[in-house]
């Protein structure tokens, strides 16, 4: 199993966000979270790499597991972003770094990668994300999909074993939504675990494996891409015939 989650409560201050979520997904699925807006998905989603520590719970991930009876170390949260990517909606890359320096820092500092191997691996990736030709832009210089496919090469440039992606093409035009419905896809042949975060339901129907269905901070439905077809509870058909 590459996710497993049991029985996680996450509170921000006095308010919970995530009630009772016990969810499964098997390596090299693409889970697709989805759900109206404050229902608790990129919460879910930021727990997966600790970006929120719940008060309770478990969490197994990519080879690592925790108990949030204990808080985790340090140590263990850095090991598990390693092996854990994300990708942002608002694409956080270094604007003052070109495309190829952005993409070879963190490989290079914190997997200690010559330089040189790390220029070799960032050539395959951008050339995977059909970009070789801007590996010496600025991010400023690109367009928005462009942007978006840089930081999804940056994620990838750690070779983690699951990949998160918030609304990752929530700025973006129809075409550039497709390419990156691509991306996703061509992925989802490797081993790599997906889990992605989307109000499009014409995304989710394009890319999921699984489907997760929140509302109000909890699960409501969870299977295989069939519940598109046929949902199993009332609140999600109805969310799907908006
Ligand atoms: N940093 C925070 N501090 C306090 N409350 C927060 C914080 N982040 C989220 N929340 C609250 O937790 C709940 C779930 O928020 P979350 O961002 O996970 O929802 P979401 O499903 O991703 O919504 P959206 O579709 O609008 O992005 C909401 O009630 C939200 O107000
Ligand atoms: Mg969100």
């Amino acid at each position: 199993m590459s996710i497993h989650l049991e029985s996680v409560n996450c509170f921000y201050g006095g308010q919970q966000a995530l009630y009772d979520i016990t969810l499964n997904c098997a390596e090299g699925e693409t889970l697709v979270l989805l759900g109206p807006s404050g229902a608790g998905k990129s919460s879910l989603l930021r727990v997966l790499n600790l970006l929120e520590i719940p008060r309770s719970g478990q969490l197994s991930i990519a080879n690592q597991s925790f108990d949030f009876k204990t808080p985790p170390s340090l140590a263990t949260i850095r090991e598990l972003r390693q092996n854990v990517g994300m990708v942002f909606q608002q694409y956080h890359l270094w604007p003052h770094l070109t495309v190829e320096q952005n993409l070879i820092q963190a490989p290079c500092k914190v997997l200690g990668l010559s330089r040189a191997d790390a220029q070799a691996r960032a050539k395959k990736y951008l050339e995977r994300l059909r970009l070789s030709d801007f590996a010496q832009r600025y991010p400023l210089h690109l367009s928005g999909g462009q942007q978006q496919r840089v930081a999804i090469a940056r994620a990838l440039m750690m070779e983690p074993q699951v990949l998160l992606f918030d609304e990752p093409t929530a700025a973006l035009d129809p075409e550039i939504t497709g390419q990156v419905v691509q991306i996703i896809n061509e992925l989802s042949e490797t081993k790599i675990t997906q889990v992605i975060v989307t109000h499009e339901v014409e995304v989710a129907k394009k890319t999921a494996s699984q489907v997760v269905y929140m509302e109000n901070g909890r699960i409501v439905e969870q299977g295989s891409a069939d519940c598109f077809t046929h949902p199993q509870t009332r609140e999600f058909a109805n969310y799907l015939s908006h």
